[in-house]
């Protein structure tokens, strides 16, 4: 766990940044991932068209696929008023305990919910296990092949009404052709791209706001 690149962020900002500041939290994040070592948050200049879309959306339940360190947990929780809840969902346990200090020390624990476990199998429990009716907002910044599989599985659990909104990252670099095909050609969404570049690096990528119309 010493060894985990993910470990040594949490450490540089253990340091540097302000305790319960999450802008601190990230600012630090950012530096590290820009000088030291890349990272696969979704970083500062894609950040500002998630924190545009999150607060255009003005939503009050939220769903994050793909913890990581927690930055965008981070990034929407700072931007959430009192009573708002965000779910973030990570499968890989070393993430997660590094996301869990990461929310904790910048003060966002209140308005995050982290979810250990695969995709598959806790957005099938959201409505039970975690009295979820619909989703205002989900991010979508997980495994690229799970994109189209869950988006799927978000509509069969009829956890998605008229107006939420997916935004999905990574949709240029690596890309993700199945599904844009599937939001933009299935007669369910009205998307929006946003060019902007890969987290640290000048090179192409961009976000996609597909807006659910209604199961029709
Ligand atoms: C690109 S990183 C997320 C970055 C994070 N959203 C941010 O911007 O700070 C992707 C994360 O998704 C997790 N992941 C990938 N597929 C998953 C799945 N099916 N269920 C849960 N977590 C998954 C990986 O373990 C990894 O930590």
């Amino acid at each position: 766990m010493e060894d985990m690149k993910e470990q040594r962020i949490l450490e540089f900002v253990l340091e540097n940044a302000l305790h319960g500041n999450p802008q601190s939290v990230l600012d630090n994040i950012d530096k590290y991932c820009r000088n030291q070592e890349w990272a696969m948050n979704v970083g500062d200049e894609k950040g500002l068209i998630l924190d545009k879309v999150v607060q255009d959306t003005d939503p009050l339940v939220l769903l994050e696929l793909g913890t990581y360190c927690g930055y965008s947990a981070i990034r929407i929780a700072r931007l959430l008023k009192p009573g708002v809840r965000l779910f973030t969902i990570e499968m890989n346990p070393a993430h997660a305990t590094v996301a869990k200090q990461m929310i904790e020390f910048a003060g966002v624990f209140d308005k995050v919910q982290l979810l250990e476990g695969s995709t598959a199998d806790i957005i099938p429990e959201l409505k039970q296990k975690y009295a979820v009716e619909t989703l205002d907002f989900v991010f979508l910044d997980h495994w690229k092949d799970r994109y189209i599989i869950d988006t799927k599985l978000l509509e069969e659990c009829h956890l998605l009404r008229k107006g939420s909104v997916l935004l999905a990252d990574n949709v240029v670099y690596p890309g993700i052709p199945d599904f844009l095909e599937y939001v933009r050609t299935c007669g369910r969404y009205n998307c929006i791209n946003y060019p902007s570049h890969v987290q640290y690096m000048n090179k192409e990528d961009a976000l996609e706001k597909a807006v659910f119309q209604g199961y029709q």
